[in-house]
Protein backbone atom coordinates (compact mmCIF):
# COMPACT_ATOMS: atom_id res chain seq x y z
CA UNK A 1 0.00 0.00 0.00
CA UNK A 2 2.82 2.57 1.30
CA UNK A 3 4.83 1.35 -1.98
CA UNK A 4 1.94 2.20 -4.35
CA UNK A 5 1.53 5.68 -2.69
CA UNK A 6 4.92 6.44 -3.37
CA UNK A 7 5.25 5.41 -6.97
CA UNK A 8 1.75 7.92 -7.46
CA UNK A 9 3.79 10.58 -5.73
CA UNK A 10 6.66 9.81 -8.19
CA UNK A 11 4.75 10.07 -10.55
CA UNK A 12 2.69 13.14 -10.01
CA UNK A 13 6.09 14.74 -8.84
CA UNK A 14 7.48 13.85 -12.20
CA UNK A 15 4.79 15.73 -14.07
CA UNK A 16 4.98 18.65 -12.26
CA UNK A 17 8.62 18.97 -12.95
CA UNK A 18 7.19 20.17 -16.34
CA UNK A 19 8.97 23.42 -17.07
CA UNK A 20 6.94 26.55 -16.38
CA UNK A 21 7.66 29.77 -18.42
CA UNK A 22 6.91 32.65 -16.07
CA UNK A 23 8.81 31.38 -13.16
CA UNK A 24 11.77 29.42 -14.86
CA UNK A 25 12.67 30.62 -18.38
CA UNK A 26 11.25 34.36 -18.42
CA UNK A 27 13.84 35.68 -15.18
CA UNK A 28 16.36 33.63 -17.91
CA UNK A 29 15.97 35.87 -20.54
CA UNK A 30 15.51 38.99 -18.26
CA UNK A 31 18.76 38.16 -16.40
CA UNK A 32 20.89 37.83 -20.28
CA UNK A 33 18.36 39.13 -23.25
CA UNK A 34 15.86 42.54 -22.11
CA UNK A 35 18.37 44.70 -21.84
CA UNK A 36 18.79 44.27 -25.43
CA UNK A 37 15.35 42.53 -26.46
CA UNK A 38 12.63 44.48 -24.93
CA UNK A 39 9.98 47.04 -26.48
CA UNK A 40 8.47 45.30 -29.67
CA UNK A 41 12.10 44.41 -30.39
CA UNK A 42 13.12 47.43 -31.95
CA UNK A 43 16.69 47.63 -32.29
CA UNK A 44 17.31 43.93 -32.05
CA UNK A 45 15.92 42.01 -35.14
CA UNK A 46 11.99 42.57 -33.79
CA UNK A 47 12.55 39.88 -31.80
CA UNK A 48 11.07 41.05 -28.06
CA UNK A 49 11.70 38.51 -25.14
CA UNK A 50 10.36 40.16 -22.23
CA UNK A 51 7.30 37.99 -22.37
CA UNK A 52 5.84 34.51 -23.66
CA UNK A 53 3.26 35.78 -26.09
CA UNK A 54 6.56 38.68 -27.95
CA UNK A 55 8.95 35.17 -27.21
CA UNK A 56 6.36 33.12 -29.29
CA UNK A 57 5.61 35.55 -31.38
CA UNK A 58 9.50 36.11 -32.93
CA UNK A 59 11.54 38.02 -34.58
CA UNK A 60 11.64 39.80 -38.15
CA UNK A 61 12.89 36.51 -39.46
CA UNK A 62 10.26 34.27 -38.63
CA UNK A 63 10.21 32.52 -35.23
CA UNK A 64 12.88 31.45 -32.59
CA UNK A 65 11.38 28.81 -30.99
CA UNK A 66 10.10 25.78 -32.57
CA UNK A 67 8.23 23.81 -29.98
CA UNK A 68 9.20 20.25 -29.56
CA UNK A 69 12.30 20.87 -32.19
CA UNK A 70 15.30 22.77 -29.99
CA UNK A 71 17.47 21.35 -32.32
CA UNK A 72 16.56 23.98 -35.02
CA UNK A 73 14.93 26.46 -32.81
CA UNK A 74 17.56 29.68 -34.01
CA UNK A 75 16.80 31.06 -30.00
CA UNK A 76 18.64 27.74 -28.97
CA UNK A 77 20.81 27.80 -31.62
CA UNK A 78 22.16 30.86 -30.94
CA UNK A 79 23.11 30.37 -27.12
CA UNK A 80 25.35 27.54 -27.62
CA UNK A 81 27.57 28.92 -29.93
CA UNK A 82 31.13 29.73 -29.11
CA UNK A 83 31.50 33.17 -27.60
CA UNK A 84 33.53 34.54 -30.44
CA UNK A 85 31.25 33.77 -32.82
CA UNK A 86 29.55 36.59 -33.83
CA UNK A 87 25.85 35.23 -34.17
CA UNK A 88 26.78 34.03 -29.90
CA UNK A 89 23.88 35.33 -27.92
CA UNK A 90 23.84 37.14 -25.40
CA UNK A 91 25.81 39.42 -27.74
CA UNK A 92 28.60 41.27 -25.76
CA UNK A 93 28.19 38.79 -22.84
CA UNK A 94 29.37 34.97 -21.81
CA UNK A 95 27.42 32.29 -21.72
CA UNK A 96 24.59 31.23 -20.43
CA UNK A 97 24.65 28.97 -17.31
CA UNK A 98 24.55 24.78 -18.39
CA UNK A 99 21.90 24.75 -15.90
CA UNK A 100 19.76 27.93 -17.79
CA UNK A 101 20.74 26.54 -21.67
CA UNK A 102 19.32 22.97 -20.15
CA UNK A 103 16.26 24.55 -19.10
CA UNK A 104 15.76 25.88 -22.25
CA UNK A 105 16.54 22.72 -24.09
CA UNK A 106 13.80 21.28 -21.96
CA UNK A 107 11.30 23.71 -22.11
CA UNK A 108 11.54 24.00 -26.05
CA UNK A 109 11.18 19.79 -25.83
CA UNK A 110 7.96 20.24 -24.05
CA UNK A 111 6.42 22.38 -26.25
CA UNK A 112 7.47 25.49 -25.31
CA UNK A 113 4.20 26.10 -23.75
CA UNK A 114 3.08 29.02 -21.09
CA UNK A 115 2.02 26.95 -18.22
CA UNK A 116 2.79 23.14 -17.60
CA UNK A 117 0.20 20.96 -19.38
CA UNK A 118 -0.76 18.07 -17.20
CA UNK A 119 -2.04 15.45 -20.29
CA UNK A 120 1.11 13.02 -20.05
CA UNK A 121 0.44 12.54 -23.96
CA UNK A 122 2.45 16.38 -24.05
CA UNK A 123 5.17 14.93 -22.35
CA UNK A 124 8.46 14.92 -24.15
CA UNK A 125 11.08 14.04 -22.33
CA UNK A 126 12.43 11.25 -23.50
CA UNK A 127 12.61 11.09 -28.04
CA UNK A 128 10.26 8.70 -29.75
CA UNK A 129 13.41 7.69 -32.10
CA UNK A 130 16.90 7.49 -32.73
CA UNK A 131 18.17 10.36 -34.53
CA UNK A 132 21.62 12.12 -35.39
CA UNK A 133 21.21 15.46 -36.48
CA UNK A 134 23.00 17.83 -38.98
CA UNK A 135 25.82 19.94 -36.91
CA UNK A 136 25.19 23.25 -35.89
CA UNK A 137 26.65 25.93 -36.74
CA UNK A 138 28.14 24.01 -40.53
CA UNK A 139 30.35 24.99 -42.15
CA UNK A 140 32.14 25.49 -38.53
CA UNK A 141 35.48 27.01 -37.32
CA UNK A 142 36.69 25.48 -34.74
CA UNK A 143 33.47 24.72 -32.37
CA UNK A 144 30.47 22.40 -33.62
CA UNK A 145 28.15 20.90 -31.99
CA UNK A 146 26.94 17.46 -32.68
CA UNK A 147 22.95 16.75 -31.54
CA UNK A 148 21.62 13.22 -31.31
CA UNK A 149 18.36 11.31 -29.78
CA UNK A 150 18.07 8.33 -27.60
CA UNK A 151 14.89 6.39 -27.06
CA UNK A 152 16.38 3.96 -24.56
CA UNK A 153 19.54 3.51 -22.80
CA UNK A 154 22.32 2.93 -25.28
CA UNK A 155 25.80 2.17 -25.54
CA UNK A 156 26.54 5.28 -27.83
CA UNK A 157 29.87 5.46 -29.86
CA UNK A 158 30.33 8.51 -31.50
CA UNK A 159 33.09 9.12 -33.96
CA UNK A 160 34.58 11.77 -36.77
CA UNK A 161 36.38 10.66 -40.12
CA UNK A 162 38.50 12.40 -42.39
CA UNK A 163 37.91 12.58 -45.92
CA UNK A 164 39.76 8.83 -46.68
CA UNK A 165 38.36 7.49 -43.79
CA UNK A 166 40.75 7.48 -41.39
CA UNK A 167 39.33 7.55 -37.76
CA UNK A 168 40.16 11.68 -36.65
CA UNK A 169 38.54 11.48 -32.88
CA UNK A 170 36.64 9.31 -31.09
CA UNK A 171 34.21 11.69 -29.99
CA UNK A 172 32.25 9.53 -27.58
CA UNK A 173 32.60 6.26 -26.06
CA UNK A 174 30.08 5.13 -23.60
CA UNK A 175 26.79 4.32 -22.37
CA UNK A 176 24.01 6.82 -21.77
CA UNK A 177 20.74 7.23 -20.34
CA UNK A 178 17.50 8.00 -22.67
CA UNK A 179 16.98 11.51 -24.07
CA UNK A 180 18.33 14.63 -26.31
CA UNK A 181 21.90 15.12 -26.22
CA UNK A 182 24.50 16.43 -27.48
CA UNK A 183 28.05 16.72 -28.06
CA UNK A 184 31.09 19.83 -29.28
CA UNK A 185 33.36 19.15 -31.27
CA UNK A 186 36.51 21.60 -31.60
CA UNK A 187 38.24 20.43 -34.89
CA UNK A 188 40.78 18.48 -32.90
CA UNK A 189 41.96 14.39 -33.35
CA UNK A 190 42.89 12.08 -30.47
CA UNK A 191 46.33 13.68 -29.64
CA UNK A 192 44.46 17.13 -28.90
CA UNK A 193 45.68 18.55 -32.57
CA UNK A 194 43.97 20.84 -34.68
CA UNK A 195 42.98 18.81 -37.62
CA UNK A 196 43.10 20.97 -41.40
CA UNK A 197 40.18 22.63 -42.88
CA UNK A 198 38.18 19.98 -45.27
CA UNK A 199 35.43 17.91 -45.87
CA UNK A 200 34.78 15.31 -42.29
CA UNK A 201 32.26 12.23 -41.63
CA UNK A 202 30.72 11.99 -38.18
CA UNK A 203 28.75 9.00 -37.14
CA UNK A 204 26.82 6.99 -34.48
CA UNK A 205 26.29 3.64 -33.19
CA UNK A 206 23.87 3.34 -30.29
CA UNK A 207 22.52 0.02 -30.03
CA UNK A 208 21.28 -1.06 -33.48
CA UNK A 209 21.20 2.13 -35.02
CA UNK A 210 23.83 3.75 -36.73
CA UNK A 211 23.53 6.86 -38.94
CA UNK A 212 26.37 8.88 -40.59
CA UNK A 213 26.66 12.75 -41.77
CA UNK A 214 29.16 15.10 -43.04
CA UNK A 215 30.56 18.15 -42.12
CA UNK A 216 32.90 21.35 -43.49
CA UNK A 217 35.56 22.61 -41.39
CA UNK A 218 36.32 26.02 -43.12
CA UNK A 219 39.27 28.08 -41.88
C1 LIG B 1 23.84 43.42 -26.08
C2 LIG B 1 22.58 43.25 -26.79
C3 LIG B 1 22.02 41.84 -26.88
C4 LIG B 1 21.80 40.94 -25.86
C5 LIG B 1 22.10 41.10 -24.37
C6 LIG B 1 21.17 39.79 -26.47
N1 LIG B 1 21.03 40.00 -27.81
FE1 LIG B 1 20.13 38.73 -29.14
N2 LIG B 1 20.50 40.02 -30.66
C7 LIG B 1 21.17 41.23 -30.54
C8 LIG B 1 21.32 41.82 -31.86
C9 LIG B 1 22.03 43.14 -32.16
C10 LIG B 1 20.71 40.94 -32.77
C11 LIG B 1 20.58 41.11 -34.28
C12 LIG B 1 21.83 40.73 -34.98
C13 LIG B 1 21.99 39.26 -35.07
O1 LIG B 1 21.09 38.58 -35.61
O2 LIG B 1 23.02 38.72 -34.59
C14 LIG B 1 20.22 39.82 -32.00
C15 LIG B 1 19.56 38.74 -32.54
C16 LIG B 1 19.09 37.65 -31.80
C17 LIG B 1 18.38 36.53 -32.36
C18 LIG B 1 18.04 36.32 -33.81
C19 LIG B 1 16.73 37.00 -34.11
C20 LIG B 1 16.13 36.56 -35.41
O3 LIG B 1 14.99 36.97 -35.64
O4 LIG B 1 16.78 35.84 -36.17
C21 LIG B 1 18.08 35.69 -31.34
C22 LIG B 1 17.33 34.37 -31.41
C23 LIG B 1 18.59 36.29 -30.13
N3 LIG B 1 19.21 37.49 -30.45
C24 LIG B 1 18.46 35.73 -28.89
C25 LIG B 1 19.00 36.28 -27.73
C26 LIG B 1 18.90 35.65 -26.44
C27 LIG B 1 18.19 34.34 -26.14
C28 LIG B 1 19.55 36.47 -25.57
C29 LIG B 1 19.77 36.23 -24.11
C30 LIG B 1 20.34 34.97 -23.73
C31 LIG B 1 20.06 37.61 -26.32
N4 LIG B 1 19.70 37.45 -27.63
C32 LIG B 1 20.77 38.66 -25.77
C33 LIG B 1 21.59 41.81 -29.37
C34 LIG B 1 21.54 41.22 -28.11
Amino acid sequence: MIKKQIILITLVSSIFSQIDYTTQIQPIFNNYCTSCHSNGGAYFGGLDLSSYSETIEGGDNGNTVLPNDFVNSVLYQRIILDEDNYLFMPQDGSSLPQSDIELIEQWINEGALETPSLSSSELNFIPNNFMLYQNYPNPFNPLTVLCYDLPKNSSVRINIYDILGNIVCNLVNKNEESGYKSVQWNATNNQGEAVPAGLYFYSIKAGEFSLTKTMILLK
